[in-house]
């Protein structure tokens, strides 16, 4: 695990300013774990009002546009993510690339202009079940991250990668331990290839996928594995704090 291992909450399309107290006591408890980074990515429209809850936690978002502004009706730009409060932003989940069609070309599109508007990335990959089954899931997920990692100048401080399976979303199931721990180290040797040895140490590289209190601290001890990207698991205080205190 990294030095500093970082658990990430996805929110989703889930939250409404009823949920504030969990960011609060999320914010609150995170406070007595400095060793552990923990961040909420909540939707849009609760990204500055989490803001203003919390002290210790990143906020970030959980999507932007390729460009920098103009006439793009229900998009938001990395820009205005910023002004809102966040400080990062996840591209390239597998939802959006499902549900939005977005390609790698895209996904590298927009995370220039993350980078431009001076967020972090979060870059999401992972295979379907049809892939894995095929034998051709390192090969796939190798590729997504070729095809849009881009050059960067800080790239420790601003790139972090999720390997997130497409099966292992929301359905309970989780890869074999061996399955994990090989597709983290192919992940790492790319960011090798990509931005060389040090920074590749440096890298965190998150599990995401069905991660709960009761196998979090199994998944976060496999080598190469360097936080987690919670979906489900992240909407409760209760259950996201299980996670973290997993980490520390
Ligand atoms: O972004 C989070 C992932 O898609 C994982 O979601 O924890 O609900 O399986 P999950």
């Amino acid at each position: 695990m990294a030095e500093r291992p970082y658990i990430v909450g996805n929110w989703k399309m889930n939250g409404t300013r009823a949920m504030l107290s969990e960011a609060r006591a999320i914010d609150r408890a995170s406070q007595r774990y400095m060793k552990v980074e923990v961040a909420l990515a909540p939707p849009f429209t609760l990204i500055h009002a989490v803001g203003r809850e919390v002290e210790q936690i990143g906020v970030g978002a959980q999507d932007c546009h390729a460009e920098p502004d103009g006439a793009h009706t229900g998009d938001i730009s990395a820009t205005m993510a910023l002004d809102a409060g966040a400080k990062f932003v996840i591209l390239g989940h597998s939802e959006r690339r499902e549900n939005h069609d977005e390609s790698d070309a895209l996904i590298a599109k927009k995370m220039a202009a993350a980078f431009d508007a001076g967020l972090r990335v979060i870059l999401c990959c992972g295979e379907s079940a049809e892939t894995r089954e095929a034998g051709r899931a390192e090969e796939f997920v190798l590729g997504q991250l070729r095809a849009s990692l881009p050059e960067l100048t800080d790239p420790q401080q601003q790139l972090t990668v999720a390997y997130e399976p497409i099966w292992a979303i929301g359905t309970g199931k989780v890869p074999t331990a061996g399955d994990i721990t090989a597709m983290h180290g192919a992940i790492r040797g790319v960011l090798k290839e990509r931005y060389g040895a040090d920074n590749a140490e440096a890298i965190r590289i998150l599990y995401g996928g069905s991660v709960k209190a009761d196998n979090a601290r199994e998944i976060l001890d496999l080598p190469d594995v360097d936080g987690a990207l919670v979906g489900g698991a992240s909407l409760t205080a209760e259950n996201f704090l299980g996670i973290v205190l997993a980490a520390v």
